[in-house]
């Protein structure tokens, strides 16, 4: 599970993503062809440049105008509408919204400015910026916004769901082998868009379940005298105000559950590796990181910060 997580639309994990990447490769081809008539035309204007009227057609207005309408209007006419269509049908049709007898369960994504809330349904169980699915499964991913509009995109297993305030789009999220595949948000949505990406585990059924398990537990008890001066220090500043830490009183909404925190691979919505390193440097000064994010730097000083980092790297 180790390494950079695969990201190119042209190495589909998945029916809709194949077809995806068949559409484009046949995009490819008519717009080469095209390409290559204009050059073919634009080399014979040149060899010809000396010499009046076109080669079969001769010197006629006629078939001056003949050339204009055939090339200029009625094949770019086809072409266009031909393209329109045939990608119209594989973006609705083959990559529909799935109904629930297709699919074997749903997972809600929520976007924020910026980063992604997990739900799994029917537990309690909430993560962030890293989804874990049953590899050859088919899921429901029900996309949703908490603020401005933001656009899911796992290039290798299906298109881009928008995620628009008030509404709900559905997706079927299915990965044809296990792996790890990265995510990214797709609609500019603010400062830190570029830093809005996500990773989608995709595990044999076993280990997925295993995962699922230990996801539904309460927050770790701190085992050493530093971590229980962090988880201390945590509830009692405003970090427990916005994150929540199940079994605990922390009960905020406004960032990440952090129940599970450590189990994940990386920190601020894919853009560091989540080290104990980078998880002090995060939590000590958000903004050198991402400029403008939504969580503050709180200036407890060094020692505060490592003991909270202590309490949240044993929060596996
Ligand atoms: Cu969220 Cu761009």
């Amino acid at each position: 599970m180790g390494g950079e997580p695969d990201v190119s639309p042209l190495d589909p994990h998945s029916p809709a993503s194949e077809h995806i990447a068949t559409l484009w490769w046949w995009m490819l081809v008519v717009a080469g062809v095209v390409f290559l008539g204009a050059v073919a035309m634009l080399v014979l204007g040149w060899l010809r440049r000396d010499k009046p009227g076109l080669p079969l057609l001769g010197e006629s207005e006629r078939a001056n105008t003949t050339l204009v309408v055939a090339f200029g209007m009625a094949i770019p006419i086809v072409v266009l509408a031909a393209l329109f269509v045939v990608s119209d049908l594989v973006l609705m049709q083959e990559t529909d919204a799935p109904t629930a007898s297709e699919t074997a369960m749903s997972v809600t994504v929520v976007g924020h400015q910026w980063w992604w809330e997990v739900r799994y349904e029917g537990g309690e169980v909430a993560t962030a910026n890293e989804i874990h699915i049953p590899d050859r499964t088919h899921i429901a991913l029900v996309a949703r916004s908490a603020d401005v509009i933001h656009s899911f995109w796992v290039p290798e297993l299906n298109r881009k769901v928008d995620m628009i305030p008030g509404q709900a789009n559905t997706i079927e999220l299915y990965a044809d082998e296990a792996g790890v595949y990265r995510g990214q948000c797709a609609e500019f949505c603010g400062l830190q868009h570029a830093h809005m990406a996500f990773r989608v585990y995709a595990e044999p059924p076993a280990r997925f379940r295993e995962w699922l398990a230990n996801q539904e537990r309460p927050g770790r008890e701190p085992s050493t005298p530093q971590a229980r001066r962090g988880q201390r220090l945590f509830m009692e500043s405003a970090c427990a105000s916005c994150h929540t830490i199940a079994g605990t009183e922390a009960r905020g909404s406004i960032g990440p559950d952090l129940t599970h925190v450590a189990s994940r691979q990386t920190l601020a919505a894919d853009t560091i590796e989540n080290t104990p390193r980078n998880l002090f440097r995060w939590i000590r000064n958000p903004q050198s990181i991402k400029p403008g994010d939504k969580m503050p730097g709180l200036g407890l000083g060094a020692a505060r910060f490592h003991a909270i980092a202590a309490y949240l790297a044993g929060l596996k």
